[in-house]
This record gives structure tokens, sequence and C-alpha cells, in this order.
């Protein structure tokens, strides 16, 4: 089995996060670091450590469902050693987000140590549906909504369809409803400001049929047996 694959088997990361940690030099097998992209192993003989353990593939998968709170990283480790989201969830499993929420948008982010999973619902073909609360600078004309819902010009790229709506709007600021089926670095942030109405704050609310419901801020729960087959099938 390729190195990188059986990483996100193990669920170490998603696939293309382990590439970069295999490429950075972070995985030993059979105690020597291997840099090398395609290098084949055996997963019954040889062994395979990352951060000083070693890593095994485990047969249930854990998939859980966080309210992040604004003020944590999504990232597995973070060179400023902030806060991470995973410190929130207190479980015997190395677990990783599935896609990103920056450091100040909070709401709903999965988590599993499932990492095909992750790359398949990362991968840009995917086209899920996040669904984001937004309040922003003031209010945008019809003329700026009709532009954010046909697609905008940010860092030379043309952004998919959206849905956009103004759910209330006061003299300086308007509380929005936002979708977008894609999934680039500060995208909803991007696109607002390319308006003229930047973010003040951003919660995601919903990712495809899955909802935040009323789970409070900085707790998690497990997906039901449904919502996993759900996120397994899209
Ligand atoms: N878009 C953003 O700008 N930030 C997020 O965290 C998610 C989507």
């Amino acid at each position: 089995m390729r190195l990188q694959k059986f990483l996100a088997a193990c669920g170490v990361a998603s696939r293309r996060k382990s590439e970069e940690l295999i490429k950075d030099g972070f995985i030993k097998v059979n105690n020597t670091v291997i840099k090398e992209m395609g290098h084949k192993i055996d997963p019954n003989k040889d062994i395979v450590t990352y951060q000083n353990k070693r890593v095994t593939i485990s047969e249930k998968k854990i998939y859980i469902l966080l309210n992040k709170p604004t003020g944590y990283v999504t990232t597995v480790s973070d060179q400023f050693n902030r806060d991470k989201v995973t410190d929130l969830v207190q479980i015997n499993k190395r677990i990783h987000p599935i896609g990103r929420l920056d450091y100040n948008t909070s709401g709903l982010l999965l988590l599993t140590d499932d990492g095909e999973l992750t790359y398949k619902l990362t991968h840009p073909k995917h086209k899920v549906e996040k669904v984001y609360i937004a309040k922003i600078k003031g209010t945008p004309s019809k003329d700026n909504i009709n532009k954010f819902q046909k697609g905008l010009e940010i860092d030379n790229y043309k952004t998919q369809p959206a849905y956009f709506e103004i759910l209330n709007s006061q003299s300086d600021m308007s509380t929005v409803k936002i979708i977008i089926t894609e999934g680039r670095n500060r995208q909803v942030r991007k696109m607002c400001q390319a308006i003229g109405h930047p973010v003040i704050s951003l919660q995601r609310i919903a990712v495809g049929k899955l909802n935040i419901g009323n789970l409070e801020l900085g707790k998690w729960r497990f997906l039901t047996e449904k919502e996993i087959n759900y996120l397994k099938k899209l």
C-alpha cells in the first residue's frame, strides 16, 4: 500500500495532508525517514511512525460534529501555538477536521480519523452546500447581491454561483445567509469584501444536510449512523 494512502486510512490526516507530512520528513518507516512519494509499505510488516508513535489502522472510525467557537485554529499543528479545535474534543484518538474554518469563524466543523472520507469530501469536484450566517458592514444593493450570486472574481478565480439573502438589516450592518458549494481559503470573507461589505462575524450553520442544531458553542457530538452513511454517499 502507498504510504500516503496508509496514513490516510489510519486517520493521521487527509491524503493530501499526509503527502505533505511525508514530503516534510515527518514520517518514518522502520525507523528511517521516508520522503519519497510513491513509497510502498506492507501494513502487516512495516512499522510506520509519526511523532514517535506507531500508526495503525483501527477498524472503527470516528465521526464528530463540533460547534467551533472563534479563537481556535482548525489545523492539527499551529506555528503560533494558538488553541486548536482538536483540544476541544477529548478522545483518545488522533482526529483531524474535514476542511477548515478560519480562526475567527464559528460553527459546524466535522472531525474524523477517516482520511479517505476527508479526501473525498474536500476534493474540489465535491459540491456540498455550506450554509453561513454572516454579519456584514452596511446593506448591499440589489446589484451587488446579483454579482455575489452570479460569481465574483477573487484571487484571479471566478466563484461558482452562490446564494445570498438579507435576513435583517440595520443602519450600518446586515445579517445575511450565504450558501456556497466551494471551500476556498477565506472564500466568504473575500466574496463579501469584493462587493464592498466586509464580514464582521461569520458562523457556519450547516454542511449539506448536517445542521448545527442546538449544540452549544464549544460542544461536540458523535454523528449518527444515518449521518455517517449520508456523508459517505455524497
Ligand atoms: N469562508 C470564510 O471566509 N471563512 C471560513 O471560515 C469559511 C468560509
